[in-house]
């Protein structure tokens, strides 16, 4: 077997490493979508730890509102809003946006996570079904930049979208997303480009299969996937485990912080390495 000693798994309670410095993100506003989700919660949830304050978007709104209240207890003084939103809704999206500066001054930082996703066969998928998808995730990343950008530009600030990894193979079941994950990197790339003169970056976090979420949970509920290989990660991937939440708010932090600040256009890969095996879910 390929897992070892020397990968400690980490705690499922940290929000992050050790390495950052408390009140990094001091004074900073985070707006981001999908984020009443298990990831990008705990991607915004780090970054309140950290000194932001934060508006995060679901499509249920008053579980967003909860997740909201959440994560404000992270830090004494947090100011988190929650938003029930659709991202496929460009004139909603544009509402949240003013609601969310009058309310808190400014956004900073944006990230687009928000995603509707589930398994198919190509023949099992109708038009409206790859429609749906293409909408939530591509034309909705679209929808919340463009809703965003008046304020990136006055912060100069910083967009990451939420993306994935198997469109780089290409995944059976999964023709819809991975179109539209692709899609959404394509998107990044151009406004790298684009806006990086403004001083705006854009930057992609590819998780790979992260423990305990519900792409996680929609995955493994596939049929034929092996109960011993859902027990047993280690046969998929590189470093034997699957990824935590807290890996994904790391590599946030570090595209978001000081230190990420000459990096654009990349896609910041958060996978232990399992997408370049031949075992990729
Ligand atoms: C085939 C399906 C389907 C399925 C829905 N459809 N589920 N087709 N197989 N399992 C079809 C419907 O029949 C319909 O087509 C069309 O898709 C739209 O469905 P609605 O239910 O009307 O759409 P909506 O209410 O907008 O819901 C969107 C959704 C849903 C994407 C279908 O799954 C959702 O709300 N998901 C949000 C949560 C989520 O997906 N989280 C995962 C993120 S994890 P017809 O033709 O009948 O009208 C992640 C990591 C990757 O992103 C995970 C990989 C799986």
């Amino acid at each position: 077997t390929m897992s070892g000693p020397f990968v400690p798994f980490p705690s499922e309670n940290e929000l992050y490493s050790k390495a950052w410095a408390k009140d990094i993100f001091k004074g900073k506003v985070v707006f981001c979508t999908g984020g009443a989700g298990t990831i990008c919660s705990g991607q915004v949830r780090a970054l309140v730890s950290l000194g932001a304050d934060a508006a995060i978007v679901g499509r249920r709104e008053g579980n967003t509102r909860n997740v909201a209240a959440e994560i404000a207890k992270v830090r004494p003084g947090a100011k988190v809003i929650g938003f029930g939103c659709d991202v496929r809704d460009a004139d909603a999206l544009v509402a949240v946006v003013a609601e969310t500066v009058k309310q808190l001054g400014r956004i900073d930082f944006l990230i687009c996570g928000a995603a509707g996703n589930f398994l198919s066969t190509v023949e099992g998928l109708s038009t409206n079904a790859f429609k749906t998808v293409m909408d939530i995730d591509l034309l909705g990343s679209f929808n919340t930049v463009k809703a965003c950008l008046p304020e990136l530009q006055k912060t100069k600030g910083r967009v990451i979208f939420v993306s994935a990894t198997f469109h780089y193979t290409g995944a059976a079941l999964q023709s819809h997303v991975a179109a539209a994950k692709a899609g959404i990197d394509a998107l990044s790339h151009s406004l790298a480009i684009e806006l990086g003169p403004s001083g705006i970056t854009s930057n992609i976090i590819a998780p790979g299969a992260i423990a305990n979420t519900e792409g996680m949970d929609r995955l493994t509920a596939r049929t034929g996937v092996p109960e011993d290989l859902q027990k047993n990660p280690a046969r998929l991937n590189p470093l034997g485990r699957w990824g935590t939440v807290s890996e994904v708010a790391d590599a946030t932090i570090f595209l978001f912080s000081d230190a990420g600040r000459y990096i654009n256009g990349v896609s910041l890969v958060v996978d232990g390495g399992n997408w370049r095996t031949s075992n990729s879910l």
